[in-house]
């Protein structure tokens, strides 16, 4: 069998799948979702497209799941990217849920990924901006959620149930780990020669966000995409031109930090009219 540099992507969704229509071409691209339908969907429009894809059942919150996913992709050659853009939003799923798929599952993922990664390889993790609308946590709070090792991560004091107000909150705080996470693995992934990055969407049309538009904050999600400066939302493909940037050899000197892509939103919420009253 020719051996091929291998995409992973983890999370058959929208901002995926043009992050890596962008990226892929030429390389044998693993589709991992726990939804094995939706990876067969995205697999077969990439693969009428031109795209080297191949379906995989795949579960972001095991880490058995993930070793086998990466197991699938280094039976095609090397690990050269990997965009994660698998995750449950606070209206799709419970607390619990979040905090070990978004938080947990991340973090083993990219420290899975990190282990295997080659020389030159790049990664990218999808954050949200709405980690940035949290307030700030203590310098502490930051450095345990970027170096606890995983599998102690959902003991952290912070993590527990009296601590998490609702699924907002689990997603925001899931959120700020990713980006911690991303810092403290740029440290390992940069030791092989690889690169990885956070970016952090604002609300991007997707199965995801319209499951937002429709739950019980939806008022709140159009009124963001309203009064933001951009005044709309984006689109995946707008993702994608940031992924582009971090991704290619234009972006070789970017490592460990994440780049928002969310109109203004966050400005407008700190500095704007979407600043909450008080
Ligand atoms: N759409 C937005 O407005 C927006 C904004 C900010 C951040 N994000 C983030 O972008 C990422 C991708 O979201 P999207 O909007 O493309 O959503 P999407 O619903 O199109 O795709 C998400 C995919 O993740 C999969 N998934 C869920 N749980 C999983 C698990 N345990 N293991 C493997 N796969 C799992 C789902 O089945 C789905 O196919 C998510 O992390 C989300 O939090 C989205």
């Amino acid at each position: 069998m020719n051996r091929k540099n291998v995409m992973l992507l983890s999370g058959a969704g929208q901002i995926g799948m043009a992050i890596a229509r962008r990226m892929g071409y030429g390389m044998k691209i693993i589709i991992g979702d726990i939804k094995i339908e939706n990876a067969e969907k995205i697999s077969k429009i990439m693969k009428d497209a031109g795209y080297d894809a191949e379906a995989a059942e795949m579960d972001l919150s095991d880490r058995n799941s993930i070793k086998s996913f990466i197991a699938k992709g280094q039976n095609y050659g090397d690990i050269k990217m990997l965009v994660n853009a698998a995750g449950v939003s606070p209206s799709q799923a419970s607390v619990q849920t979040i905090l070990k798929v978004d938080l947990y599952g991340t973090a083993v993922l990219l420290e899975e990924v990190g282990k295997v990664i080659c020389s030159g390889g790049v990664g990218i993790t999808i954050s949200s901006q709405s980690g940035k609308r949290m307030p700030q946590l203590t310098a502490q709070e930051d450095a345990m959620l970027a170096c606890t090792p995983t599998e102690e991560l959902l003991s952290l004091k912070l993590l527990q149930p009296e601590n998490i107000k609702d699924t907002l909150h689990a997603y925001q705080i899931a959120k700020r780990c990713n980006e911690k996470r991303v810092m403290a693995e740029a440290v390992k992934w940069g030791n092989r020669g690889a690169r990885i990055n956070s970016i952090s969407p604002g609300i991007i049309v997707t199965p995801l966000a319209i499951d937002e538009f429709n739950g019980s904050r939806g008022d709140f999600y159009k009124n963001m995409f309203a009064k933001c400066p951009a005044r709309r939302p984006g689109t995946a493909d707008e993702v994608a031109n940031v992924a582009e940037l971090l991704m290619s050899d234009k972006g070789a000197f970017i490592t460990g930090t994440d780049f928002m892509c969310d109109g203004g939103a966050t400005a407008s919420y700190f500095y704007g009219p979407l600043k909450p009253q008080q």
